[in-house]
């Protein structure tokens, strides 16, 4: 993708300047304009008049249209990214590549848009250009013009800067995660790692599958012995130049591909688990947007990269292994695989005794019948780490709902009959469980919070900031969660 030009002051190529309207706002003659404000409504002017834009600003532009926005006490931040999307998108559609526009509140007085308010539509701007089509051939490619500059009058240039580096980790990580298995595996992932950190000056560690069987990682190890490309970690860090106020570390889970091992998918199942990578790829634009926007945090990204496939040397239920925080496991179904790879991550990463651990993963498919496709799963028994990540998403329209793991009985469940732990429970609450699985690798005392995206981390239609395939579900309310903490 090109590199899209921001700007808060009018280009002189700007082609189209865009105006959003509310359904409750008033025509010319007093009434309401009704549908032309209904949010995911174009109108096109042909005067000035007609966009009711008075004064028009001095900048001729090439065509004005009337985005609708909705009702204007329903405006938020979360509705200005998916109205610019959107307002991109359609521009786009129509070959318009250099692209303007104006807010309400800047309009005939001079008062400056909130830095956080020009973020988001920066965001909502790179969203809507996004497209992942590196495999199409030209002509199918070229169907959609590429954004090259985007003008929001009266916007604040701190605030755009930022939405353009979250953005742009955004599409980075939502690149990585589209790519097929069998581009994508956990070697090349690895290397990808490593091009990241080289352009972002993060220092890169990657072992191999003899240095993590040296770590005793007998559990992540597990899950790679049915593929043919072998398992690899990546440890990547940020390391402010400046004092640092707190250690974070991010823990992704990287399954390249899942079939589901022994235990295969269905036919129906298997579709789209491409994507079962979504963490790793997530905690890497986070470490790509900390870098750029310069946190003073210490971060840590750990991904666990690794296919999940059958062949005569997979893993296979009733196996036992021990996890490399000496715990044996009892396998029930080789995928649940999620769980295992995260397990010796976690050990990995509370050796490094950080302020706190969040670990992103698209571990279940019961968070679907949880909670649906557009809320993913936040399950901590921490009340500070949890408010600060809900009061994160809050600013970046990602949701979460909190699952704390009190209930002792469900617990019981997780008792192996010939080990310390079963992989799975027979007693539902399977969101749940999965967290109540992982906390027995969390060193004691570190804060941690589990994120499962496995029903937010791949949408098979476009809407709002969302296109077709992999969203990155998290990496947003990962970056503003460590913006927010020092
Ligand atoms: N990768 C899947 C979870 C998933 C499902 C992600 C749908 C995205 C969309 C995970 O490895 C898995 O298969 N989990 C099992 C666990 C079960 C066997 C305990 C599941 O959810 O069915
Ligand atoms: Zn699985
Ligand atoms: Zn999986």
């Amino acid at each position: 993708m090109n590199d899209v030009i921001f700007s808060s002051r009018a280009l002189s190529q700007t082609q189209v300047l865009g105006r959003l309207v509310f359904e409750d706002d008033l025509d010319s003659e007093g009434r309401p304009l009704g549908l032309k404000g209904k949010k995911g409504r174009f109108t096109a002017c042909t005067s000035p008049a007609e966009a009711h834009i008075s004064p028009l600003p001095p900048e001729c532009f090439f065509a004005l249209v009337l985005v609708g926005a909705g009702r204007r006490a329903d405006l938020t931040r979360d509705v200005l990214r998916d109205v610019t999307a959107a307002f991109v998108r359609h521009c786009l559609d129509l070959s318009l590549v250099h692209i303007a526009l104006q807010l309400p509140d800047a309009e005939g007085n001079t008062s400056q848009l909130a830095e956080a308010e020009s973020c988001s539509i920066a965001v909502g701007t790179l969203a809507g250009n996004y497209r992942f089509d590196r495999y199409l051939s030209p002509e199918r490619r070229s169907v959609r013009a590429c954004l090259e500059s985007f003008t929001l009058l009266g916007g604040d240039e701190g605030g755009l800067e930022q939405g353009k580096t979250v953005g742009s980790s955004l599409a980075f990580a939502k690149d990585l995660c589209n790519e097929p298995g069998n581009v994508l595996n956990p070697v090349t992932f690895a290397e990808a790692a490593e091009r990241l950190a080289h352009s972002f000056g993060l220092d890169c560690t990657i072992y191999d599958e003899k240095e993590m069987a040296g770590y005793g990682m007998n559990a992540l190890l597990s899950v790679g012995r049915g593929s043919a490309v072998p398992p690899r970690l990546v440890h990547l860090v940020y390391r402010p130049e400046g004092p640092v106020r707190r250690r974070v570390t991010l823990v992704g889970k990287g399954v390249t591909f899942d079939s589901g091992g022994l235990c295969v998918k269905t036919r129906e199942n298997i579709k789209t688990m491409k994507h079962d990578k979504s963490g790793a790829c997530v905690v890497l634009g986070a470490l790509r947007a900390a870098a750029a926007l310069r946190l003073p945090v210490e971060l840590h990204g750990i991904a666990g990269l690794v296919e999940n496939m059958p062949d005569g040397g997979a893993y296979r239920p009733d196996d036992i292994i021990r996890a490399m925080n000496g715990k044996t496991i009892e396998i029930q179904n080789t995928d649940a695989e999620g769980r295992l790879v995260l397990a010796d991550l976690l050990t990995f990463a509370s050796r490094l005794a950080p302020d706190a651990i969040i670990d992103i993963a698209t571990l279940t498919g019961s968070a679907i019948h949880a909670l649906g496709k557009y809320t993913a799963a936040l399950v901590s028994d921490d009340d500070a780490l949890s408010k600060s990540l809900e009061a994160a998403a809050r600013t970046t329209g990602e949701r979460f709902h909190r699952f704390r793991m009190d209930d002792s009985l469900l617990r019981e469940g997780l008792k192996g009959l010939h080990a310390d732990l079963r992989q799975s429970s027979p007693d539902g609450g399977g969101t749940l469980i999965g967290g109540m699985f992982l906390r027995e690798f969390v060193g004691e005392g570190i804060p941690w919070a589990h994120l499962d995206i496995a029903a937010t981390g791949w949408y098979d239609k476009e809407f709002g900031v969302y296109s077709q395939g992999a969203s990155a579900y998290g990496m947003k309310t990962l970056v503003a969660y460590i913006s927010q903490i020092y």
